[in-house]
């Protein structure tokens, strides 16, 4: 059974216009699902509909929206008047790398509803139709960095932390009722938004840099298999010897250590 006929014929993307999120669209696409992709800026999210639509014949709809803005989840269902999502993507995210103290709090808490309270309204407002059903799948995005403490991406982690948390959760609220529940942890991949913080090597625990096709379709083997998943084998034994065989401490400075390095902080 392919995801289609498994979940139903829409998949809604939020943060798709390029990077992990195009790629998840794409490979949705390709199981004739109809898509609806969401981003701020209208071009990028066009060019993939066209490509999208030419290559595998499906139908896609595209709307703007700042996801931190506190109405996001309105104005999305307003666009969408009602029309079923059988599948959601939550793959935006705003993360700033510095000291903490640095940034303004208008900063902080911009990231904190982008990250954090538009996915968990859109998860409120989409997983009680998919109950209702009976069908329907989530997949929430977190990161490596949501293990545990990381200095200089003291925010963004938390709030990774926290959809962690929340996706495992429904996982387990949810899985004998037909909807599943996935949080999709990558490490370093290849995004437009991830070489644009033009990161240096550091040496030590950096597993290869994966592309955002292998992030997608690892997601969607894993779906409804288990609550969560790490991309990759290098980030699965770096994850591993971080949680499981250093101390805590050991795991939180190597981590910050890490950071300040790649970014030259
Ligand atoms: N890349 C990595 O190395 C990495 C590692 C670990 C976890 N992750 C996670 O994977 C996800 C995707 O990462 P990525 O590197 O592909 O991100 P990205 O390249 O920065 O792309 C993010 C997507 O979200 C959209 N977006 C960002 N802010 C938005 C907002 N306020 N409202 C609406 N749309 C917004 C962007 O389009 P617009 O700019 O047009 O809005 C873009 O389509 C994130 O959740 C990130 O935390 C990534």
């Amino acid at each position: 059974m392919n995801l289609k006929q498994k979940y139903g014929n829409t998949a809604l993307v939020a943060g798709a216009s390029e990077g992990i999120g195009a790629a998840f669209a794409t490979r949705l696409a390709a199981e004739g699902m109809d898509i609806v992709l969401i981003a701020r800026r209208l071009e990028p999210l066009q060019q993939l509909a066209d490509l999208l639509k030419n290559k595998y014949n499906i139908n896609v709809r595209c709307i703007t929206c700042d996801l931190s803005g506190t109405n996001a989840t309105q104005q999305i269902e307003e666009e969408l008047n009602g029309r079923e999502i059988s599948l959601m993507v939550y793959n935006a995210a705003l993360s700033y790398i510095g000291p903490f103290i640095n940034n303004s709090a208008e900063n902080h808490s911009q990231a904190a509803q982008v990250n954090m309270m538009t996915p968990l309204n859109m998860v409120q407002f989409y997983g009680e139709k998919m109950l209702a059903r009976g069908k329907g799948a989530v997949v929430l995005m977190t990161s490596m960095a949501g293990f545990q403490g990381s200095g200089y991406l003291s925010v963004y982690a938390a709030t990774k932390a926290f959809n962690m948390i929340l996706a495992e959760s429904l996982w387990y609220e949810w899985k004998t009722s037909g909807v599943d529940v996935i949080a999709c942890c990558a490490g370093a991949t290849a995004t437009p938004g991830y070489k644009n913080t033009h990161p240096e090597k550091t040496g030590f625990l950096t597993p290869r840099v994966l592309d955002p096709e292998e992030v997608a379709d690892e997601c969607f083997k894993k779906l409804g298999k288990q609550p969560s998943f790490i991309t990759g084998r290098g980030n699965r034994l770096a994850s591993f010897v971080m949680q499981k065989i250093f101390s805590r401490k050991m795991a939180v400075n190597i981590m910050g250590d890490n950071t300040r390095k790649m970014y030259r902080l």
